[in-house]
């Protein structure tokens, strides 16, 4: 694959043609800071926090969002200039004034600024983490962004919840940076809020081998479905922790002794 070289904080860089600058930062330590980015899920560009300065023959002190900008030959970038710095501040401010203090909010101002001073509003960000995940790894499809007309014609986006595909599987509440989607256990329910609202209860499964509650009904019955395996019914009584050690001690690399824990 055809490498690039470019320069990040006056560091010479080489990396595969097509990555990213803020890969490519990662990949040598340099942290910039993100919010709406996942690796799994790919950029956003809604946050604006990973902006840098970038100069090229053709500009000088370009400020562009990193985790969707390609690294290109002979690029310079810088990810710490006083200019930038003051500018994801104000980011910083205009997030964390739109949530409820949550941790990542606050810990990415304190990396900002010293000057933290959140307000108290419960909503969420919008960053999409939740919507992208919930579509496109678990492709459950509960979630969505949309939109209502406000005052003046404005258009607000919120996350909308369609209760019906929702399978329970905590994989939004464990992505949201502000804590606005969230997921309680207690007992044998699992509870899903979104804005502080309840929007779904879920049994609790136990598994068979440890008795431990791990996910609900709907969630163990969507991810079955899409398993092509002659064991699924040993599969549908177990743990993930257990399944593992299922398929581990039914690999006949394993000892009797293995297979025995599960007779
Ligand atoms: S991390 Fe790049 S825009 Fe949010």
């Amino acid at each position: 694959m055809k490498q690039i070289n470019f320069i990040l904080n006056e560091q010479q860089i080489t990396v595969p043609e097509g990555t990213t600058i803020l890969e490519g930062a990662r990949s040598v330590g340099i942290v910039i800071p993100t919010l709406c980015y996942h690796r799994a899920l790919g950029p956003s560009g809604f946050c604006r926090l990973c902006i840098v300065a970038i100069e090229t023959s053709t500009m000088k002190d370009f400020i562009t969002t990193s985790c969707n900008c390609e690294a290109k030959e002979g690029m310079r970038v810088s990810t710490e200039t006083e200019r930038l710095k003051k500018m994801r501040l104000t980011i910083m401010e205009l997030l964390s004034s739109g949530t409820n203090n949550s941790s990542d909010i606050k810990r990415l101002t304190l990396s900002c600024s010293k000057n933290y001073n959140p307000l108290n509003k419960d909503d969420c960000i919008l960053c999409g983490l939740c919507v992208k995940v919930c579509r496109n790894i678990i492709k459950a499809c509960a979630l969505s962004m949309d939109s209502i007309e406000g005052g003046n014609n404005k258009v607000a986006e919120y996350v909308r919840f369609n209760e019906a595909n929702c399978i329970g599987c905590g994989a939004c509440a464990s992505l949201c940076p502000v804590g606005a989607i969230k997921v309680v256990d207690k007992g044998d329910q699992r509870r899903l809020y979104l804005y502080n609202n309840r929007k779904k209860s879920f049994e609790l499964l136990v598994c068979s081998s440890c008795s431990s509650r791990y996910t609900t009904f709907e969630h163990r019955e969507f991810v079955l479905k899409r398993i092509d395996s002659e064991e699924k019914d040993q599969l549908r009584t177990l743990c993930p922790e257990c399944a593992k050690r299922y398929h581990a001690a039914s690999l006949s690399v394993f000892s009797p002794l293995h297979k025995e824990l599960f007779q």
